[in-house]
């Protein structure tokens, strides 16, 4: 899968993971045993995960990752090949063994991971730093991506790498873990969800309110900021403004694994695209809504026709694409219609 229009290029570190994905009923409590429902196992890992959410909006996606020479390792780049993500910047590590999610699905849709990086954490900071030089050397506009299932030297050599080449960095905090000062702010936009902004400014965020009130304060030391608030949208800001967008409703929440990585992904190749962020953050908010509605990460994923977008209407610029995004409500009316 080739993409037939001009993008700049979207440049993806991160991890790359085996996801089993059992469903439960609830979570289990300290030394409680619980029956699974059943069990998928799916391509997974923030960094994928975000590299194939934009790869699906045809954004022109390079993956820089590390998997094992075993069965997963083949089988991630399977997958994320057939998205058409560029993997020739992913390394075969010679008797590696692939990262690993065990992820939890509850009744409510909602999840809890725990990841076995692997070689996730093979990535060196040599590597990183000239392969993203290399990548993003001569690019307009170049978007380089990075979230936090890494080890901390290599997040920070691939913002100060893109800073270098002239590429905008984004950072995915997830999991949190504390970095530097000078870091945060260069990041634009910093994206974090209620979790990670609750470790981030040290007090609980959990609804639009206090979500309002950790973008006042977030906002001060980094470049941009975005938080997801899972069913009630995303709030950012940049230095001039901010604004609040909210979710469509969904019916049924299936599982929200990858929600957020479906987010992510969206925003990358629509700033990509030179949409403001603003615009961005809307698109970000209809894909991650849209995977809520299927079980799994990647395979939850939207293209652009799934978001009411044409390729054309992309060619011709985000604030056009954005008059054509239909709520999800509207799209399940007419698919009822049909
Ligand atoms: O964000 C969801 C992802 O987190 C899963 O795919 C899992 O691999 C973990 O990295």
């Amino acid at each position: 899968m080739t993409s037939t229009y001009a993008s700049a290029s979207i440049i993806v570190v991160g991890s790359a993971n085996q996801d089993y994905i059992v469903r439960v009923s609830t979570p289990p409590g300290l030394g409680e045993t619980v029956l699974a429902k059943n069990l998928l196992k799916q391509p997974g890992g923030k960094g994928a995960n975000q590299a194939v959410a934009a790869a699906r909006l045809r954004g022109n996606v390079s993956f820089i990752a590390s998997v094992g020479d075993d069965a997963d390792g083949a089988f991630l780049l399977r997958e994320l090949r057939s998205e058409g993500v560029d993997t020739t910047n992913v390394e075969i590590i010679n008797r590696g063994r692939t990262g690993i999610a065990l992820v939890s699905v509850y009744d409510s849709g909602e999840n809890s991971i725990t990841v076995v990086p692997g070689t996730n954490f093979a990535l060196t900071v040599e590597r990183v730093e000239q392969t993203i030089l290399r990548l993003a050397q001569g690019k307009d506009n170049a978007v380089m991506v990075v979230q936090a299932e890494l080890l901390t030297g290599i997040i920070e050599t691939s913002i100060l790498a893109a800073e270098k080449s002239g590429a905008r960095s984004i950072l995915n905090l997830a999991p949190y873990q504390p970095l530097r000062k000078e870091i945060i702010a260069l990041c634009d936009p910093l994206v974090v969800n209620e979790v990670e902004a609750s470790s981030l400014v040290g007090w609980p965020v959990f609804n639009a309110a206090t979500a309002a009130q950790a973008i006042e304060q977030i906002r001060r030391f980094t470049r941009s900021v975005v938080i997801t608030i899972g069913p009630e949208g995303a709030s950012w800001a940049d230095r001039q403004s901010s604004g609040h967008v909210p979710a469509p409703f969904v019916e049924e929440v299936v599982d929200t694994t990858g929600a957020g990585d479906a987010f992510v992904g969206a925003l990358a190749t629509f700033l990509a695209k030179g949409a403001t962020l603003e615009e961005a953050v809307k698109v970000g908010v209809q894909a991650g809504t849209f995977a809520v509605r299927k079980p799994g990460a990647q395979s939850s994923y939207p293209t652009l026709s799934d978001l009411g977008l044409d390729e054309t209407v992309a060619v011709a610029g985000p604030a056009k694409a954005m008059a054509k995004i239909q709520p999800l409500h509207e799209l399940d009316r007419d698919l009822r219609e049909k």
